[in-house]
C-alpha cells in the first residue's frame, strides 16, 4: 500500500496480513468510488424529483431521503457491502495488533516521558455519546482498556484509519492538520500562535503538524478522553521526535485557565460528539482562548450537498456515528454566537484537503467544513 506510516510505534503486518488489509481497502475504495455513482443516479433521477414534488421544491430532509433509498434494491445491496467492509477492517487489523501487543506495550513504556508529556486522569469518564456505541464499528471504541497501560485502541486506530481513509490522508495521516493550518494561514496571514490546543486528538495524527507549522517556539497541547489512545499517541509523537503535551480531559470541561491559548483547533471531533456537547465545547473554547485568540474546528460535514447529507445519515444509522446525521443541520453560526463570539468574528467556510487523493486507487476528494471564530 502506498504511503504506509514509518514510525517506531506503527504496528507491523506480515505479508499475508498486509495483503488481506490491502484487499479490504481496495474493496472499500471500489464500493465508495464506483457504487456511490449508482446511488447518486437513483437520487437524481428518482428520489429527489419525487421528494421535491412532496416538499414543494424545498430540499428534502435526511430522513425522507434515507427512507426513499431503503426502497431501492441497489441501495440496500450497496449498504450491506459498505457495512461489511467496515467490519472487515477491524476483523483484519485487530488480531494483528493483539499478536504484537506485548512488544507495543514495551515500546510505549520505553518512550514514555522522553519528550513532551502525558497526563492521565482516571477520574475522567467517557461521555455517553462515545460510550453508548462502538464508534464507526471500532470494537470497544477509543477508550476500552483490557490491561494495565493498554495501547490497543490507539495502535488499532493508527492502522485501521489508513485503511478507512483509503490512503488519502498522507503517510502520517495528517492531512486534517495540514489542511486546517493552510486554511488558517490563508485567513489569518499574521497568525503566530505560541500556545496551541488540539481537542479530540485521538493518537495525534492532526496534532503533530502544529509542532512545525508556526516555528519552533510553540507549545502544543492535545486532549482526549481516551487514555489508551493518548498513551499510544504520546509514544508515537516521541518516536517522531515531536514535543506534545497530551492530557486526558473532556473538551466540555477543560482543565486549563481562562485566556490561556492563542489557538484552539479540532479535526473530526464535532461529528463524534452530541448536540449538547458541541455547545459546551465551543463555550469552553471561548473561555480558554486569549482575547484575539482563534478557534477552528474542521470536520467532514457538507450540509449543502443532498447526497453527502444522505451519506452522513447512512453513517449515523449504519456505521455507529449517531450524531453525524444531526450535525449536518446544526446552526453553527448560532452556536458560535451562544458561545460568546461576536458576529463579525465568526466564520463558516470550507477547506480543500492538501494531499492529492485521486492518484492510483485512492478515495474521492471530500471537502471539509471549518467552523471558526476569533475571541
Ligand atoms: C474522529 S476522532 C478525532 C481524530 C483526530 N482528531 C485526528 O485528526 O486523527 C474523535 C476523537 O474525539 C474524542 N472525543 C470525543 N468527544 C470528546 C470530548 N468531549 N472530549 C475529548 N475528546 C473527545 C474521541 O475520544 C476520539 O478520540
Amino acid at each position: 500500500m502506498r504511503n504506509n506510516s514509518n514510525h517506531a510505534m506503527f504496528p507491523e503486518a506480515t505479508h499475508d496480513e498486509q495483503a488481506l488489509q490491502s484487499y479490504i481497502k481496495s474493496l472499500r475504495v471500489h464500493t465508495a468510488r464506483n457504487f456511490h455513482d449508482g446511488n447518486k443516479k437513483i437520487l437524481a433521477e428518482r428520489i429527489e424529483p419525487q421528494l421535491r414534488r412532496k416538499t414543494k421544491g424545498r430540499m428534502p430532509n435526511r430522513k425522507q431521503v434515507r427512507e426513499a433509498f431503503m426502497q431501492e434494491e441497489y441501495h440496500r445491496w450497496w449498504s450491506a457491502m459498505l457495512r461489511t467492509t467496515q467490519e472487515m477492517l477491524y476483523d483484519s487489523v485487530g488480531p494483528t495488533i493483539e499478536r504484537q501487543l506485548p512488544q507495543l506495550l514495551e515500546k510505549a513504556k520505553a518512550l514514555k516521558g522522553k519528550r513532551g508529556s502525558m497526563t492521565l486522569d482516571p477520574s475522567i469518564t467517557t461521555p455517553l455519546y462515545l460510550a453508548a456505541v462502538d464508534m464507526h464499528c471500532k470494537p470497544g471504541s477509543y477508550q476500552q482498556e483490557l490491561m494495565d497501560d493498554d495501547v490497543f485502541p490507539g495502535a488499532e486506530f493508527d492502522r485501521t484509519f489508513r485503511l478507512y481513509s483509503m490512503g488519502g490522508l498522507g503517510p502520517n495521516l495528517d492531512d486534517g492538520g495540514w489542511t486546517l493550518i493552510a486554511w488558517l494561514k490563508n485567513r489569518f496571514p499574521k497568525l503566530s500562535p505560541k500556545r496551541i490546543l488540539d481537542l479530540g486528538c485521538t493518537v495525534g495524527h492532526s496534532t503533530l503538524p502544529y509542532c512545525d507549522a508556526f516555528g519552533t517556539d510553540v507549545e502544543v497541547h492535545a486532549v482526549d478522553t481516551a487514555a489508551p489512545c493518548l498513551r499510544y499517541g504520546h509514544a508515537r509523537a516521541v518516536s517522531m521526535e515531536k514535543d506534545v503535551h497530551f492530557r486526558q480531559a473532556n473538551a466540555e470541561h477543560l482543565p486549563y485557565p481562562d485566556n490561556h491559548f492563542d489557538l484552539v483547533v479540532s479535526q473530526a471531533l464535532m461529528h463524534e460528539t452530541s448536540k449538547k456537547a458541541i455547545r459546551n465545547i465551543y463555550k469552553e473554547c471561548f473561555r480558554v482562548l486569549k482575547p484575539g485568540g482563534i478557534m477552528a474546528h474542521q470536520d467532514g460535514i457538507t450540509p449543502n450537498d443532498l447526497y453527502e447529507k444522505f451519506y452522513s445519515e447512512w453513517m449515523a444509522h449504519n456505521n455507529n456515528e449517531p450524531y453525524l446525521g444531526t450535525v449536518q443541520d446544526e446552526d453553527f453560526d448560532g452556536i458560535l454566537a451562544q458561545a460568546g463570539f461576536g458576529k463579525s468574528k465568526r466564520i463558516i467556510s470550507s477547506s480543500k484537503p492538501v494531499y492529492r487523493r485521486h492518484e492510483d486507487d485512492d478515495a474521492p476528494v471530500q471537502e471539509y467544513i471549518v467552523v471558526a471564530a476569533q475571541k
